[in-house]
């Protein structure tokens, strides 16, 4: 996509990137990822965010700039609002190419720059409440954001057309649809972008709740027109309607999660199996939405999305070797990992010779605010007398997270 506008002298230049890598070497992304690089032009020339040598994301961000006639040593500042090398990977050379341009980033961000990059020249270094006027009326304050996602991360406002450059914050994996802004998406779409945001943050912000809620606070007094993210849609005409989508995420793990279930099992022989179809009939009598996923069938980062949206959590696995089950025992060190709290939630599993996976889970759910039932483990095969246990467990279950009222409601867009 050629460089497209989004008010007088701002630009997106960013690039859609196809990819079979994994995003930070962990997470699929088979619908690829946006990586939003944007332009904004006074007497001064700012670009905001670079991108990774990625999938053609440099020399597509070389065309847009062409695009839009600006040469590269016309550009003044690199503002970098994170310096997450998806963001920042072609600074090195971009730098080399556009020698007089000042880097513009938090002091952490200044040390990450030469701890990447080797670079510790032509940086500004600027916090929160600090202003750089690029003439002609384009002007920026920055407000640091710790920790979404990193911990020197700020957003960069300007003041004139009232766009926030907000970095990871209010992201999406998936590349663009041809829309860049809220207001082209058809709706057929959405669908695509919910659930892109949702697997983004739980997968990348979701450990960093707390400082969303922060960053969410210190931006209430801003009066916002859009939102330009560094990843995903443009909120051009509703930009509240991501705040509150964030804001739904991020209270996900404050006791606030959809009234669903999510189920995660894995079987060795199908005796975990056989318990798993009585607790889903139980479920079922309850008229609950359930997501059902199989470890390690099915990758961490797609479970992980649906596990943080759910009130409620079944983990059904066996023991192996006198401890969990290792595909499940990686999802929960990744649930420990990434604080999905504030669960209610069903162990069962089958054990040959010995026990183990059920100690091994009461040690990984220890503080994690999670609401544990009497768990079901059996001997091989389980009874009827355990089956029938287990479908009246997960009825019980339904009935926990049916009455809990969604608390943040999204708005159309
Ligand atoms: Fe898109 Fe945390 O970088």
């Amino acid at each position: 996509m050629p460089a497209i506008k989004m008010e007088d002298n701002v630009y997106w230049i960013g690039a859609n990137v196809h990819t079979e890598d994994l995003f930070e070497g962990i997470w699929p992304i088979p619908n690829g990822v946006a990586l939003n690089s944007y332009i904004v032009k006074g007497d001064k020339i700012a670009i905001v965010e670079l991108v990774r040598e990625w999938g053609g994301a440099a020399m597509c961000l070389l065309e847009n700039l062409n695009s839009l006639s600006i040469s590269l040593k016309d550009i003044d500042y690199i503002i970098l609002n994170h310096l997450e090398p998806d963001h920042t990977g072609f600074t090195y050379l971009f730098r080399t190419l556009s020698p007089k341009a000042q880097i513009v980033t938090t002091e952490k961000g200044a040390s990450l720059i030469n701890g990447f990059y080797g670079i510790d020249d032509h940086i500004s270094i600027v916090k929160t409440g600090d202003e750089l006027d690029l003439g002609q009326n384009k002007h920026f304050q920055f407000i640091e954001i710790p920790n979404v996602h990193w911990p020197e991360t700020m957003v960069s406002y300007e003041t004139n057309t009232k766009i926030l450059f907000s970095g990871d914050a209010f992201g999406a994996f998936g590349v663009h649809l041809g829309e860049i802004f809220d207001d082209e998406t058809p709706d057929v779409h959405k669908p695509y972008w919910e659930e892109e945001m949702l697997r983004y943050y739980a997968n990348i912000i979701a450990t960093f709740s707390s400082n969303v809620l922060k960053a969410i606070d210190s931006l209430a007094n801003i009066n916002i027109k859009m939102i330009a993210p560094s990843h995903g849609l443009i909120w051009r005409k509703h930009p509240e309607v991501v705040i509150r989508k964030y804001l739904r995420y991020a209270n996900y793990n404050k006791d606030f999660a959809e009234p669903e279930i999510c189920v995660v099992w894995g079987s060795m022989y199908g005796n975990t199996e056989v318990m798993l179809n009585s607790i889903l009939r139980g479920i079922a009598s309850e008229g609950v939405p359930v997501t059902v996923h199989r470890v390690p069938n099915e990758d961490v980062s797609f479970i992980l999305a649906d596990a943080y949206k759910s009130a409620g959590l079944i983990i059904g696995a066996p023991t192996y070797e006198y401890g969990m089950f290792p595909p499940m025992k990686y999802f929960l060190e990744i649930l420990k990992k990434k604080l999905i709290w504030y669960k209610k939630v069903l162990y069962f599993g089958s054990f040959s010779w010995s026990g183990g996976a059920q100690r091994e889970f009461d040690a990984l759910s220890k503080n994690m605010h999670w609401d544990i039932m009497d768990p079901i483990v059996f001997k091989g095969h389980p009874s009827n007398e355990q089956l029938k246990k287990g479908e009246a467990q997960g009825a019980e279950l339904a009935m926990q997270v049916k009455n809990i009222p969604s608390k943040i409601k999204d708005e159309n867009y």
